[in-house]
């Protein structure tokens, strides 16, 4: 029998849908921020505190959104080696990725996948062996940083959570910024903070703090019905769900 074969995350993307319009949000934001060295940010880590905080799924809808809004050429890598997600997410091969680069088995360019989008593009986890720690070679990610920005506008790596696994921290000290995801009213602001010093510890440069899931906690901030109606009249002052996250969030 021919087993049904996964729905990519292209069918559900929506260029109108919130999501979408707070990925743009996002770039938008990071398209006015420089390095402390003047140069544009081009390359950036979407990490998070812990697992499961909805990583994967961001990385791979701003990089989607932000090749469709801006024409830009983007590419999305998969940095997380122990639970890779970007292959199931775009219905493509594990093997032929990252770690292939990265032990020196593969050229670069035979590894970047073409998508329906023809500037946006995929480098997947590549072969994982796990019976083996995949080391992380540093100066070989850094050049493929280097090789990649001559071809591409905006790099986005989806990498492994912070706290639990310490190649965020080479992956955080090459690349132009970071973007920590938080899943609202789930991770602790302890532990967010914690996160936070480690990737300051680590030479790496914060872009921002994302919010995840935000509708689950906070649900008439994402019904653009009601700003589309009501928009004029008043947001209701006593929510509780609008104290979930000043209390959640890191000021
Ligand atoms: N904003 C969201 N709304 C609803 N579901 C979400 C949202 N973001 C992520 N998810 C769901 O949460 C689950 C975990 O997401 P994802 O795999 O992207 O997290 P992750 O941080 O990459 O996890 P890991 O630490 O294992 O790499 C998935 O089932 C995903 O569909
Ligand atoms: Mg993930």
């Amino acid at each position: 029998m021919r087993s049904k074969k996964r729905k990519s995350i292209f069918s559900y993307y929506d260029r109108e849908s919130a999501a979408a319009i707070e990925m743009r949000r996002i770039y938008s934001h990071i398209s006015r921020m420089t390095k402390s060295n003047g140069s544009p940010i081009k390359s950036v880590a979407i990490t998070s505190a812990t697992l499961g905080e909805g990583k994967s799924t961001v990385a791979a809808m701003f990089s989607i959104s932000i090749a469709d809004s801006t024409g830009k050429n983007v590419l999305l890598v998969d940095s997380d080696f122990r639970r890779p997600k970007i292959n199931e997410l775009f219905n493509i091969n594990l093997k032929g990725g990252l770690t292939d680069i990265l032990r020196g088995d593969l050229p670069l360019s035979s590894c970047i996948r073409e998508t329906i989008f023809s500037n946006f593009k995929i480098i997947s986890a590549g072969k994982i062996s796990p019976r083996h720690q995949v080391f992380f070679n540093k100066e070989g990610f850094a050049e493929l940083i280097n090789k990649a920005k001559y071809h591409f506008d905006l790099i986005v790596f989806d990498c492994p959570p912070i706290i639990p696994v310490s190649d965020v921290m080479d992956i955080s000290a090459e690349v132009d910024g970071v973007l920590i995801l938080v899943k609202a009213g789930k991770t602790p602001k302890e532990v967010v903070k914690r996160a936070v010093d480690l990737i300051d510890g680590s030479e790496g440069e914060i872009l921002g703090v994302v919010l995840n899931d935000v509708e689950r906690v906070l649900p008439y901030y994402y019904d653009y019905n009601y700003y589309n109606y009501k928009y004029k009249t008043s947001i209701p002052k006593s929510s509780r769900k609008r104290k979930i996250i000043e209390s959640d969030t890191i000021k």
